[in-house]
């Protein structure tokens, strides 16, 4: 297509950020005002009725398992949580960095994964088999990555280095394990399950998007997926999650511990005067409420009534904003903001909520990618130039 400057044409229309443009199909996930539904099953239907192992399955492989898929699935998961020694010596020669915070989790998680790319005897193969192998190593595997971090950052023994965690526990049990060395309780076990569930897919979000991309030029499964946490760490994007609480805490530390609403309402409008971007709040989509974000916040405000005043009030700041928010600039809070709450309350620290997010979404990832190499067509939209006009060099 001839650029504008140089045929002179009227620049052809576009939306900044491809806002509006229909990009692609999937048979994944569709990302209405009206519903979000993954291969046909709705999202509120999922959060009360199913795991995240059988989100992960539904994704990946593209139907509901049966009994038997579902028990194979989830011992392959297990068997397949360890790490190489290769990553472990990285996580700890990292651990350095990760206190000092010259590198966060996000940056250690994406490096972890481009070397799980490195020993993976698949790596260079992108048939649907060889994808679907590597995409459920990468599932069984990260939440032990960001175990192993977060207990480098602790200062203590690996949990679980040998065997992944505890066989006997769920995928979201075992990620709280891996961080912690505790059990969850049932219900914080099934509390990270739901939110593991929302986070496993949403269409052509950006992450997603970079993704497909890579994998439009038939690069390989790892190399989009270290793409696609590139994409996600952004505060824009998943990067909200950790930002969103980090807003929380800012504000908490501003109104001092009661939750003065006319404070709380003076610190936006400060906010609003200073065109601050609120974290956790708007979307590219949604413009009614991101469904997400109420069920979660449902759950993560049951474990604040269960443990006290302080975590409530947290959660009461939260509403306040939030009604805020809507009430004077009609912006809805995304599934980010209610993330920030539940996961603090819970005791996990703030830079591991992307990664968590990441642990999610490996599944919608590496179902776009497999989707994009099943039918491929590089991606490569056309610019709009609006450089210099034509000059000739030897005249300068
Ligand atoms: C995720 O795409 C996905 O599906 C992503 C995701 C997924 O599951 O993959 O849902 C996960 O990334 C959720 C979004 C997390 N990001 C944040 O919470 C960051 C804060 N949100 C904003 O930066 C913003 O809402 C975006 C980036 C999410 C969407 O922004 P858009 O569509 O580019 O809209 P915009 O920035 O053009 O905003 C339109 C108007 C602007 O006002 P004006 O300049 O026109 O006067 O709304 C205002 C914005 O200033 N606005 C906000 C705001 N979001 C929009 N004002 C204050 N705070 C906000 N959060």
């Amino acid at each position: 297509m001839a650029t504008a400057a140089a045929s002179n044409a009227p620049a052809a229309s576009f939306t900044r950020g491809l806002e509006g443009v229909v990009a692609g199909e999937t048979e994944i996930c569709s990302v209405e005002q009206g519903a979000l539904i993954y291969r046909g099953y709705e999202i509120h239907d999922l959060a009360q009725h199913a795991t995240f192992e059988d989100v992960a399955f539904l994704l990946l492989v593209g139907h509901r398992a049966s009994k038997d898929e579902l028990r194979f699935f989830k011992d392959e998961l297990i068997a397949n949580r360890a790490l190489p020694n290769q990553v472990v010596e990285y996580l700890r020669a990292a651990g350095p960095m990760l206190k000092d915070g010259t590198a966060v989790p996000m940056d250690v998680l994406r490096t972890a994964v481009s070397i799980l790319g490195n020993m993976d005897k698949d790596a260079q193969k992108i048939d649907a088999e060889a994808n679907l192998r590597k995409a459920k190593r990468l599932t069984a595997k990260i939440p032990t990555v960001i175990g192993h971090m977060q207990n480098i950052i602790d200062g203590r023994d690996l949990v679980g280095q040998e065997t992944g965690g505890d066989a006997n526990l769920s995928h979201a049990g075992n990620l709280y394990y891996m961080m912690t060395g505790k059990k969850p309780s049932a219900q914080y076990e099934r509390t990270i399950d739901v939110s593991l569930i929302l986070y496993a897919e949403h269409d052509y979000n950006a992450s997603t998007f970079a993704s497909r991309v890579i994998a439009g030029t038939l690069s390989d499964m790892h190399g989009a997926v270290t793409g696609a946490i590139a994409a996600l760490k952004g505060p824009l994007h998943g990067g909200a999650n950790e930002a969103a609480m980090d807003m929380l805490s800012e504000i908490r530390r501003d109104i001092g511990p009661a939750n003065d609403k006319a404070k709380i309402e003076a610190w936006m409008h400060k906010a609003f005067a200073e065109k601050r971007k609120l974290m956790g709040f708007g979307h590219r989509v949604y413009k009614n409420g991101d469904h997400r974000a109420p069920i979660l916040h449902g759950l993560g405000r049951k474990i604040a009534e269960a443990q006290g005043a302080e975590q409530v009030a947290l959660f009461e700041m939260g509403e306040i904003v939030q009604a805020q928010m809507l009430r004077e600039k009609n912006i809805h809070p995304n599934v980010d903001f209610p993330c920030g709450m539940t996961y603090f309350v819970m005791g996990i620290p703030v830079p591991q909520y992307t990664p968590i997010f990441v642990a999610s979404r490996i599944t919608g990832w590496a179902a776009h990618v497999m989707e994009q190499h099943a039918n491929n067509r590089l991606i490569r939209p056309v610019s709009v130039y609006t450089g210099p006009a034509l000059k000739k060099w030897k005249d300068a």
